[in-house]
């Protein structure tokens, strides 16, 4: 709809100027960058039942790792289009640390706030309700996207890449995980990180990459932990492969729907994204599925025994 650049000046005495970027091209993908972070307006499945701005301030300091952006969509499609995702505005983290083999991980830290509300206006009163939500048929979701592969190289592309990890924060409208089945969940293994306990599912999308998703036991609006062991786990569990490259990592939000002409902001007002090398954190303290916990106890007895004896 719109595509122009605002440059905002900040007031004598403020050390570096902010740039405003508002990105609405239709029927292509926009970026920008700020040097730490990449923002993708990310149209993949569009159609012509909407559109989509993106809003970035490229403001992120040293201090903090911190900035923020928002998209406003509309995405009214029917019938099959209702339930395909049509834009995931996000942010990507540039990192040197990336890519990087899941064994030499050893912490992914988010420090995230966030809104989803209706209309084309985020502010400081803006509250997320799903009652809101459901009034204008809002289906969305709000999701850390990482890609995996066994070549450094495929990591970092999100269509070349094998592997997709999905650590979910936020689903709305009916929104689930690719995998999320009722026979699933009944046995699946779930783990506790940063006070949210997460529960796995996994299949395969339409481009035939495998998707680990990582759901979680609420809707959240902020989040701040190290979600590295959701990744550990699925390594020392053995679902993939521990030398496998984590290449992207990428925070947004999933656009599906919302009724006929009707805008949805999601505002992301706080965002930080942080990889390191060293020692991987251990997700052993989580048993694969019920019923394995005393498997658990007997691999912590004979390390102690180990130490015991050396
Ligand atoms: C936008 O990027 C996605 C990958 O993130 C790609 O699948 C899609 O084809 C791109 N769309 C356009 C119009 O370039
Ligand atoms: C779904 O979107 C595609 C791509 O824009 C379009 O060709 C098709 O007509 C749409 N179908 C419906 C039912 O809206
Ligand atoms: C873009 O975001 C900035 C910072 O949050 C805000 O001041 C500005 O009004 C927004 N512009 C539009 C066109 O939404
Ligand atoms: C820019 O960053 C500074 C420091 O983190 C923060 O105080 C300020 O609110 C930010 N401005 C915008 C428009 O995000
Ligand atoms: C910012 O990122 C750098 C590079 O990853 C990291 O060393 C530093 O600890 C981070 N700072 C904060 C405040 O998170
Ligand atoms: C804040 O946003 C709400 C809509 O979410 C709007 O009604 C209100 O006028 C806005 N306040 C300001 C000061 O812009
Ligand atoms: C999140 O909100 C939706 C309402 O759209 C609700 O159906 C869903 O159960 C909520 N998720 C969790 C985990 O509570
Ligand atoms: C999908 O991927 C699996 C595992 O990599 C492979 O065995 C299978 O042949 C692929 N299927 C298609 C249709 O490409
Ligand atoms: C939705 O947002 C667009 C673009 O910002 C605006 O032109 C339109 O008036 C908004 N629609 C409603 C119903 O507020
Ligand atoms: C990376 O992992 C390998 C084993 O996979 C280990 O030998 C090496 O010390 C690790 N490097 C760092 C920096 O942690």
């Amino acid at each position: 709809m719109r595509n122009y650049t605002l440059s905002l000046l900040l007031a004598a005495g403020v050390a570096s100027a902010q740039t405003t970027e508002i990105m609405c091209e239709q029927f292509k993908n926009a970026t920008t960058n700020s040097g730490r972070y990449t923002y993708l307006t990310d149209q993949w499945g569009m159609d012509n039942s909407g559109f989509q701005c993106m809003n970035v301030t490229l403001n992120d300091t040293a201090a903090t790792n911190s900035t923020s952006f928002s998209a406003t969509w509309q995405w009214a499609g029917t019938s099959y289009n209702a339930t395909t995702v049509h834009s995931f505005p996000n942010i990507n983290l540039n990192s040197d640390v990336l890519p990087i083999q899941l064994s030499n991980l050893s912490s992914l830290k988010l420090d995230l706030s966030w809104s989803m509300t209706p209309g084309e206006v985020a502010n400081a009163t803006s509250t997320t309700t799903a009652s809101s939500l459901a009034a204008i048929d809002v289906r969305a979701d709000v999701a850390l996207d990482l890609w995996l592969d066994e070549s450094p190289t495929s990591a970092q592309s999100a269509t070349y890449a094998g592997t997709e990890v999905m650590i979910w924060q936020a689903a709305y409208g009916g929104v689930s995980p690719i995998g999320y089945t009722s026979s699933i969940s009944a046995t699946a293994p779930s783990l506790k990180v940063g006070g949210t306990t997460y529960t796995l599912y996994h299949g395969s999308n339409t481009n035939n990459q495998s998707v680990y998703s990582w759901h979680p036991s609420k809707n959240m609006t902020s989040f701040n932990a190290d979600v590295s062991p959701l990744l550990s786990y699925l390594w020392q569990k053995e679902y993939i492969e521990e030398s496998l490259y984590l290449g992207l990592v990428q925070w947004g939000s999933e656009a599906i729907h919302s009724a006929g002409g009707e805008n949805v902001t999601f505002w992301a007002r706080s965002v930080s994204l942080d990889v390191e090398r060293g020692m991987p954190a251990t997700a052993s303290a989580a048993p694969k599925v019920s019923g394995s916990t005393a498997l658990g106890w007997l691999s912590l007895m004979s390390a102690v025994l180990v130490c015991a004896l050396s």
